[in-house]
């Protein structure tokens, strides 16, 4: 599969703190890409540097197959970005907004307002004061200006930041609606992830500067692991049954008192016979499932809803 963006040990400090912390993150042609990380993950800024915007303390940036350096910046018009709040001129029209961009970025073909503006649904508040557009508007706006220039990758950094449930879902649409008509590539960070479950196809994982998981949507299925809870009394005595006398090989102390088994899921009632048999007493049995949340959850220590 080819790959559209790649870094390799990317990091930046400032003086002693890593903001970005030697992050490796593959994304490839077509994919949307979920960079999912908390407030002041890194995400913004792995993005800045993306984008050569800020230079990287060490590590590489490597855009359609090429090192990125400094002096070399054709790659910056096959990319469309948003980082954090686009700017606009608050007084003028939504048209001469992006008409103003056209013309700053050189583009001769006026036909691009028009066409990014119904690319993202804006066709009919044309004239309408930026000022006067509803938040979710001003960032489809962005999305628009992003656009304008037809970029193969879009990189699109906390686009449903603010917005409501509605506006998020039509950014959703939006965005898979890109992915699919145009073919674009898109990286877009979030720091909410059942959001990012269902637009992207890849998941990155920034927490504290570092890149701590990689994965792909149709992976997490094998990410998730079901496994039985067991909440005993006498932990020693319990994984003495379960191993002489139940033969189960696969389990692990969590916590004290606190027992998984992942395996004879559908005997939880036997087991919980036999543990209670041996004088093993079981205040609690469940069959519980890691999921990625769970796991985001434990790194992150944060909130799945925003
Ligand atoms: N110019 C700077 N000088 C010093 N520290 C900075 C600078 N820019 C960012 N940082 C720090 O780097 C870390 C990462 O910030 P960054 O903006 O990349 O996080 P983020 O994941 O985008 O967060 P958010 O979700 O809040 O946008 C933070 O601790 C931040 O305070
Ligand atoms: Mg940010």
């Amino acid at each position: 599969m080819e790959t559209v963006l790649q870094t390799f040990e990317l990091t930046k400090a400032y003086k002693t703190h890593k903001a970005v912390d030697s992050v490796n993150l593959t994304v490839r042609k077509g994919d949307i890409y979920g960079f999912l990380g908390q407030n002041g993950a890194g995400k913004t800024t792995t993005i800045r540097m993306i984008m050569g915007l800020i230079k990287p303390t060490a590590g590489e940036v490597e855009l359609f197959g090429k090192k990125v350096t400094a002096k070399d910046t054709d790659h910056l018009e096959r990319i469309g970005t948003i980082i954090e709040f686009p700017g606009f001129y608050p007084n003028l029209s939504v048209g001469e907004n992006l008409e103003i961009h056209r013309y700053l970025m050189g583009m001769p073909d006026r036909k691009v307002v028009d066409e990014s503006l119904e690319l993202v649904g804006l066709q009919n508040v044309k004239t309408r004061k930026f000022s006067k557009l509803s938040l979710g508007m001003k960032q489809r706006l962005g999305i628009a200006r992003a656009l304008l220039h037809k970029p193969e990758l879009l990189i699109l950094d906390e686009p449903t930041n603010g917005l409501d449930p509605a506006g998020i879902k039509e950014i959703r649409r939006l965005i898979l609606d890109l992915a699919e008509t145009r073919h674009n590539t898109i990286m877009v960070s979030s720091h909410i992830l059942s959001e990012v479950q269902l637009l992207a196809k890849r998941i990155g994982i920034i927490h504290q500067g570092r890149l701590v998981k990689e994965v792909d949507i149709e992976d997490i299925d094998k990410f998730n692991q079901h496994y039985l809870e067991l909440k005993v009394k006498n932990d020693r005595k319990a994984v003495y049954v379960l191993e002489q006398k139940c033969n189960i090989k696969r389990y692990r102390m969590v916590d004290q008192g606190v027992i998984r088994i992942y395996e004879q899921l559908e005997e939880s009632a036997l087991l919980n016979r036999m543990l209670v048999q041996d004088g093993v007493e079981v205040s609690e049995i469940s069959l519980r499932k890691d999921s990625l949340e769970d796991y985001f959850l434990n790194i992150t220590g944060g909130t799945t809803d925003g």
